[in-house]
């Protein structure tokens, strides 16, 4: 038989982060028991070509990209790409123990119930986060963390990167890109409560993460855009004067003190908002203590936005260093070219660690009636990168939300050799006439009768973005 590409080694991507201000492309290699970076990119976008993570001006993006790879020093055009913004839905969802084989097919109709799209819409994608047997108090339930990602969204995605003459082969979520980029450089802490917090051009994302989990992730429709439409309106400046303003630079006879209490207000806006997530948070989470805030994106520098941040919820707050364990040859990147990168490149870096093939397949449509689910493989990225492992740390490649839609042939080889394993054997049989699916369905409808579905009890995520 022929070698299916599916099945081959699998190969490092460029970590491609499509922001809304500006692409950011990170390519790392292995070096010793890490990584080092091979290329880094970066381009602006055109303002408003990207709008609430909706791609407007497909062109104008598919340019920026294409400019980022000019440069000679990428050399793959597989690319690992993520989404963000209310076209994600990340869930912990609580379900009756199974098998992973069950969980397998039976995930759709257990996802249908959680997600407010017709679920022919999206791309689903999960995760296994405590099967159950470990706890003493787990009831008989297990917790599965379920994303689903718009069809439509990655279409949109996918479809820039194809035009910028590139190959995307991952699609990811920025909130888990940046968890991988964190677990990667900072390792995973027991027993502490680490908030990531990336602060973007139109968009914030946050995932707290307990004992090396991601327990809540949200992301909140403010950013840098906000702080720079404030300063215009306040002063009657043009777009790019007032951004220009904001990050210190006197203009048009304005001086950063001028812009100050604009700033101030604005970093206001944003606390409330940050304050919501960590009321919610601990609200329905086992700890409230929150060990430390870790700061990235460029609003992240919107001067005194840290430490009013660490004032207000008295918690320490550092700026998270994606390359604090990742080398940057200092002959190919100068200092200040280091400090200039550093605080955008955390998402690109998190998605450069992902490998065209770490997984096997992706579950890309509903199944037609009487057929079998596609399967998903979430619970296998929680098997630590080689290259990690070597290096005595943990990489979780957490959950890739959404994959690209791959021939269902391709599908069905990949299904062909699960069904190798010993573990379990596909009944063939409609899923929801098998005990436990049904079993599972009834749990979960009882659990959404009863309320057992309010924010509380789960991650949730963009859904509850706040403008
Ligand atoms: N020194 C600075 N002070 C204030 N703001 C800054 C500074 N540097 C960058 N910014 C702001 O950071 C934002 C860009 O950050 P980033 O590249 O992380 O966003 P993005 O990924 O393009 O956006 P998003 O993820 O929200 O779509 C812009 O709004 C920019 O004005
Ligand atoms: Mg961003």
């Amino acid at each position: 038989m022929k070698n299916f590409s599916l099945f081959k080694k699998s190969r490092s991507v460029v970590g491609l982060d499509i922001g809304s201000s500006a692409v950011k492309a990170v390519e790392l290699k292995a070096s010793g028991k890490g990584y080092r970076v091979a290329a880094y990119g970066t381009e602006p976008i055109p303002p408003d070509s990207i709008v609430d993570g909706a791609i407007i001006d497909g062109a104008a993006v598919a340019e920026s990209i294409r400019r980022v790879f000019e440069s000679k020093a990428f050399k793959t055009k597989e690319v690992a790409a993520s989404l963000s913004g209310n076209a994600v839905i990340v869930k912990k969802i609580s379900l009756p123990l199974m098998t992973a084989t069950e969980l397998e097919e039976s995930i759709y109709w257990e996802a249908e119930q959680y997600i407010p799209f017709d679920i022919q819409d999206v791309n689903l994608d999960y995760q296994i986060l405590d099967g159950g047997s470990s706890a003493p108090d787990s009831k008989g339930t297990m917790e599965v963390l379920l994303v689903a990602a718009k069809k439509e969204k990655i279409a949109d995605y996918t479809g820039v990167i194809t035009q910028a003459g590139r190959t995307p082969v991952v699609v990811d979520v920025d909130a888990f890109a940046l968890q991988n980029a964190y677990e990667l450089n900072y390792g995973l802490e027991p027993n502490t409560v680490i908030v990531l917090l990336n602060a973007g051009a139109s968009a914030i994302n946050i995932n707290i993460i307990a004992n090396g989990q991601s327990v809540f992730t949200r992301d909140i429709s403010l950013g840098g855009n906000a702080y720079t439409e404030a300063v215009q309106r306040e002063l009657n400046l043009p777009f790019e004067s007032a951004e220009l303003l904001k990050k210190g630079a006197p203009v048009d006879g304005a001086t950063f003190e001028d812009v100050l209490p604009v700033l101030r207000a604005m970093t206001e806006n944003v606390l409330l908002e940050v304050q919501k997530t960590f009321d919610f948070f601990k609200a329905t989470a086992s700890t409230d203590q929150i060990s430390r805030i870790m700061l990235s994106g460029g609003a992240s520098r919107v001067e005194g936005f840290a430490e009013t941040l660490q004032e207000r919820f008295s918690t320490p707050v550092e700026m998270f260093d994606p390359f604090r364990k990742v080398t940057l040859d200092a002959k190919k990147f100068s200092a200040d070219m280091r400090e200039s990168i550093a605080p955008t490149a955390a998402v690109a870096v998190g998605l450069a660690v992902r490998r065209a093939g770490d997984r096997c397949f992706a579950s890309t449509s509903l199944p037609s009636q009487g057929e079998i689910p596609d399967r998903t493989e979430g619970h296998r990225f929680l098997q630590p990168h080689p290259l990690c492992r070597r290096a005595g740390r943990r990489l979780v490649v957490l959950v890739a939300a959404a994959h690209l839609g791959r021939p269902r042939s391709a599908d069905r080889r990949c299904r062909a050799r699960e069904n190798a394993a010993p573990e379990h054997h596909s009944t063939g049989r409609p899923v929801r006439s098998t005990p436990r699916a049904a079993s599972a369905a009834r749990h979960a409808h009882r659990r959404a009768s009863q309320g057992a579905d309010r924010p509380g009890a789960s991650a949730r995520s963009n859904q509850q973005s706040a403008a």
